[in-house]
């Protein structure tokens, strides 16, 4: 009764306590468990962050052989799961039928659906973190027509996915480590980043005691969206539409167009009014990878490159502080590894996994209660049905 907050968007209302991640915006600081990623990022993988935010603490080498040892132990996903994707079209949206078989993990598992049991909380994460790559690589094996990969237990996370994207039966595949560590370090700079939308989603929606894997299918809906995870594939198909080097200053000055809905894909960022800590880090690991793969001239990444400078020096974007963001580089990385623009939103889904559950599984460890926001009604009095 005129004493809620009017917050459009959520810009000043903390909705919860959290002791996973911290980020200033104004400095350029992200912080997992109190850990700078740019450390994490030089000195752990993937797999170690995922024990981090879940568990509060960095492993030691016994505990993280034997985190390893049980997400590698769940990697497979029940056959009957393979069946669902014959009920899509090869042309369907990966991001689609991830929605629709992360949810429908919650009809595999019902000896670990308790949310107010630990342990089955955990065996939860464990089977979401294992089974997500597996998922996400058998999305792209559909689309093309080709058949699923199996995971190898024996190779690493990073490579074991990029082995189930790109292996067939009759040719191995093994990355090279530069691009399996490139493909790691997407995967850790994913991982977190406190309340964005769809993390307040799963939040929001764990908070009604909904399972995990419903609460982590919400997620990936949310995800999904171009403002959110979907800016990454964005980005690639923004660089495609302006084509040539040229077409640069007509595509900045309708991003500035406050009349265009167009916005420079990949830049900006609701909390980081800096220059994005994971963006630095992902610049560095792309020089690296293209490089390696000796494909820096490719035209695209030039456009790219070009893009980024003269938006980093124009007036609209300086005084706004709008800096390139982790999926303007992460885009340009997979795309060179050779993943397809329509897995990009996967691949974050996938690596953003670990947050959500952390996120889920804090709520679920402390005193809680339902999410509900009130809202300012603006519409009809109340009137009478016509006679
Ligand atoms: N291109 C052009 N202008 C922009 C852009 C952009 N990418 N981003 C923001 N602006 C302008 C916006 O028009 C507004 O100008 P004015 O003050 O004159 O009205 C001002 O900057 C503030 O923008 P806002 O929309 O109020 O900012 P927001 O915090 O609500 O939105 C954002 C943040 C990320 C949704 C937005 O910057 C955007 O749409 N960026 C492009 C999409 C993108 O790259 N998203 C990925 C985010 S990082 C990955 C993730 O966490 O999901």
């Amino acid at each position: 009764k005129g004493l809620f907050t009017y917050d459009p968007g959520f810009v000043s209302t903390a909705a919860c306590e959290s002791k996973i991640t911290y980020i200033d915006g104004e400095k350029g600081i992200l912080l997992y468990r109190g850990y700078p990623i740019e450390q994490l990022a030089e000195k752990s993988d993937y797999l170690e962050v995922c024990y981090l935010l879940l568990n509060g603490e960095l492993p030691d080498p016994g505990q993280k052989r034997k985190f390893v040892d049980i997400v590698t132990n769940h990697t497979m996903v029940h056959e009957q799961i393979s069946y669902f994707f014959r009920g899509f079209r090869r042309d369907a949206h990966p991001m689609a039928i991830m929605v629709a078989c992360v949810g429908a993990l919650s009809a595999f598992y019902h000896d670990s659906l308790d949310i107010n049991d630990a342990h089955h909380r955990e065996v939860c994460a464990y089977r979401l973190i294992a089974k997500m790559p597996t998922l996400a690589a058998m999305c792209y094996k559909y689309s093309i027509g080709q058949p699923f990969m199996y995971p190898r237990n024996d190779l690493g996370y990073a490579e074991n996915f990029l082995r189930m994207m790109f292996g067939t039966p009759c040719e191995e595949y093994r990355p090279s480590p530069v691009l399996a560590r490139a493909m790691d370090l997407i995967f850790l700079l994913h991982a977190d980043h406190e309340q964005n939308a769809s993390t307040s989603t799963v939040r929001l929606a764990g908070s009604s005691g909904a399972n995990p894997f419903a609460c982590i299918a919400s997620g990936i809906a949310a995800l999904w969206g171009p403002a959110h995870g979907g800016a990454n594939e964005a980005v690639l198909a923004m660089l495609q539409e302006i084509g040539d080097e040229s077409h640069i200053p007509e595509f900045i000055e309708r991003a500035k167009d406050p009349d265009d809905p167009f916005r420079l894909m990949g830049f900006g960022h609701r909390v980081y009014h800096n220059f994005d800590p994971r963006a630095k880090v992902m610049k560095a690991s792309c020089d690296q990878v293209l490089s390696e793969l000796g494909i820096d001239n490719e035209p695209l990444l030039q456009i790219a490159k070009q893009l980024e400078q003269i938006a980093l020096q124009d007036d609209y974007f300086v005084k706004r502080k709008l800096y390139p963001n982790v999926d303007f580089y992460s885009g340009i990385i997979m795309k060179a590894i050779g993943i397809p623009t329509s897995m990009f939103t996967v691949i974050f889904a996938l690596s953003r996994t670990i947050g959500w559950i952390s996120h889920w599984n804090e709520f679920h460890s402390s005193p809680n209660r339902i999410g509900r926001p009130r809202q300012l009604y603006t519409g009809e009095k109340q009137r009478d049905y016509p006679a």
